[in-house]
């Protein structure tokens, strides 16, 4: 069988990871997908920058638009990030019948209702399993292992970045402004960190979550946000004392009258588990009303996470495509209107 064309937009981090875990793994994703994946076209802002990847033998473009205008490709990595250009690139690409696998958060969580309804109207596959706490199978966690559960809440870790910054503050009692320009140049970062540090980024991963979790539609314009430029080096160190660590958490919770989606610094005894969760890693905990508390662990950031997140909805999306189209799961997992709007709080 013809191996199946893919089209990858963004060589940055994420990008050169996807491409060095397709050769290097390449057996193990033939056997898996039950076909070869070949990454023809891609495209990139400024293709003379070094890159972590070798592309030789990949058609290169600096318009996005040409690799999802490119009639032989069959699915598109969506790996630019940003919200404005990247809608209308991935609007364009299901309107062209062409499925799609993205990394890009802020694009799922505010445009993401926008682009279900366009996707399934055109009948393709929109995954985002690497959106959401880098390489932790978190949304497949919630979409398929507790699928017969009714969540009750979940709470986590879930800006790898904002995490680093907080063990380092207190194991290595560091600045905060020097281990982020360190978080920046280990690739862990958004291209604008105050999207890590101000609780944006765990907004849009927490409000993806939910709309999982709870069956509603994507609301990050619902989420409570606050992140940790406040936290001192004094705040981690008394905390510590007390036998607490402080912990930036996005929590969803079903409550008597709705469902509370909030981030911010927490305190939290140091013998719970996520108090321990440290560095880059990120670590959710869900509470099914039949599992009871479940937890998911992994690093939360990085080239070759996200791209084991990228790779996993790739196979996903080949295996689909052997189905009848009439038996594909549209978009992998949000159920826009199980949930009334009215039932998500207003924080
Ligand atoms: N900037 C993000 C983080 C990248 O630090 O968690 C992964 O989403």
């Amino acid at each position: 069988m013809e191996p199946v064309k893919v089209g990858l937009l963004g060589l940055g981090t994420v990008g050169g990871g996807t491409i060095n875990l397709l050769q290097e793994n390449a057996e193990e994703i033939m056997r898996r997908a039950g076909r070869g994946i070949e990454v023809i076209h891609a495209c990139a802002r400024d293709l003379n920058k070094p890159r972590i990847c070798d592309t030789e033998g990949i058609s290169l473009s600096t318009d996005p638009n040409e690799v999802v205008d490119n009639p032989d490709v069959d699915v598109i990595l969506e790996l630019i990030g940003g919200e404005g250009m990247a809608r209308d690139v991935m609007l364009r690409a299901i309107e062209n019948g062409k499925h799609i696998v993205t990394a890009n958060k802020a694009l799922i969580a505010k445009h993401g209702n926008e682009i279900f309804a366009a996707a399934e109207a055109r009948g393709v596959i929109v995954a985002f399993e690497a959106a959401v706490a880098g390489g932790i199978p978190i949304i497949k966690g919630l979409r398929e292992g507790l699928a017969a559960n009714r969540i009750e809440w979940l709470a986590g870790i879930i800006n790898g970045t904002g995490n680093f910054i907080l063990t380092e503050m207190r194991d290595e009692d560091r600045d905060f402004a020097d281990v982020l320009a360190e978080a920046q140049r280990l690739g862990y970062a958004e291209a604008d960190p105050t999207f890590d540090v101000e609780g944006i980024d765990a907004a849009h991963k927490l409000a993806i979550m939910a709309s999982i979790a709870f069956g509603m539609p994507l609301k990050f314009d619902r989420v409570y946000t606050e992140g940790i430029t406040h936290v001192t080096r004094d705040d981690v160190t008394f905390a510590e004392e007390l036998g607490y660590r402080i912990k930036h958490l996005g929590i969803a919770r079903r409550t008597w009258n709705g469902i509370e989606l909030r981030v911010h610094p927490t305190l939290i005894p140091e013998r719970q588990l996520i108090a321990n969760v440290d560095g880059v890693m990120n670590a959710v905990v869900v509470k099914g009303n039949m599992v009871g508390p479940t937890l998911y662990y992994g690093a939360g950031a990085g080239a070759e996470p996200t791209a084991s997140a990228v790779v996993a909805d790739l196979i996903d999306v080949v295996r689909a495509l052997s189905c009848a189209p009439e038996s594909r799961v549209p978009h992998l997992g949000v159920h826009p209107h199980a949930l009334a709007d009215e039932s998500i709080l207003a924080m």
